[in-house]
C-alpha cells in the first residue's frame, strides 16, 4: 500500500465523540511506552504524526487519521502505566472498552508486544481480554532494531509461548522497528487486504 494522504481528524476523549464514517478502522493499542505512537509514524512515513515520548502514558486521548481518504487509524492511549492514579486508570479502561465495544468498523486491533522483554501479565491479561470480547486482533512486535538477531528469535519464541498456553492458535504477527522501518510493508499489506474484504 502505498500511503499518498493523511490527514488528523482530531483527539477524543469518548467513543461517543469519535468519527462515524463507513471506512474500515484499525486500532494500535499496547501498554504505554511499548512504541505506538513510533510505529503510527513509521507506517505514514511521518516524523511527528503522532506524538512520541519517552514518558509513559503521552497519549491519553482516542487519536483518528484518516489514510487515503481510504481507511481510519486510531492512535490509543497505553496501559499499564504504573505511575496513573486508579481514577484515571478506571477512566482509560472504560474510554477504551467503549471504544472497542462500539465501533462497527472496527476491523482489527493491533496489539504491540516489546519484542525486547518476556510476555508481561498485563499484556496476556489484555489480549486475553480482547479474545473474550470477541474482538480480532493481530500482534505486532516492536522495537526489534534493539535486538540481535537471535536474541529476537529466541524472545519472540518465548512470548508465543506464552500466549499458545492460552490459545489454541496465534492471529497474523508482525515483527516491526519504528526505527528500521522493518516490518511495514507487511503490516501495510494486510490492512490493504483487509480493506479489499470490507
Ligand atoms: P504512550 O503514548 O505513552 O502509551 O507510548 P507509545 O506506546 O505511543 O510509545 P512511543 O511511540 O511514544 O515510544 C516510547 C519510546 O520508545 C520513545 O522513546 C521512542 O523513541 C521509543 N521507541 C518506539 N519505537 C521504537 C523502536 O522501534 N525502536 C527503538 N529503538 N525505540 C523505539
Ligand atoms: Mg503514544
Amino acid at each position: 500500500m502505498v500511503i499518498r494522504d493523511i490527514e488528523f481528524i482530531g483527539s477524543f476523549e469518548k467513543e461517543s465523540q469519535c468519527p462515524k464514517l463507513n471506512k474500515p478502522e484499525y486500532a494500535f493499542i499496547g501498554r504505554s511506552n511499548v512504541g505506538k505512537s513510533s510505529l503510527i509514524n513509521m507506517l505514514c512515513q511521518r516524523k511527528s504524526l503522532a506524538r512520541v515520548s519517552n514518558t509513559p502514558g503521552k497519549t491519553q486521548t482516542l487519536n483518528f487519521f484518516d489514510i487515503n481518504t481510504e481507511w481510519y487509524l486510531v492512535d490509543l492511549p497505553g496501559y499499564g502505566y504504573a505511575k496513573i492514579s486508579k481514577k484515571m486508570r478506571a477512566k482509560w479502561e472504560k474510554m477504551i472498552e467503549y471504544y472497542l465495544l462500539n465501533r462497527p468498523n472496527l476491523q482489527l486491533a493491533f496489539v504491540l508486544i516489546d519484542s525486547r522483554i518476556p510476555l508481561q501479565k498485563i499484556d496476556l491479561e489484555f489480549i486475553n481480554w480482547l479474545g473474550s470480547l470477541a474482538i480480532p486482533f493481530a500482534i505486532v512486535y516492536t522495537k526489534t532494531d534493539k535486538l540481535k538477531k537471535l536474541e529476537k528469535k529466541k524472545n519472540i519464541k518465548a512470548i508465543r509461548e506464552g500466549l499458545l498456553e492460552y490459545w489454541n492458535s496465534l492471529p497474523a504477527e508482525f515483527v516491526t522497528s519504528a526505527e528500521t522501518g522493518e516490518g511495514r510493508e507487511e503490516l501495510l499489506a494486510f490492512i490493504a487486504d483487509l480493506n479489499n474484504n470490507f
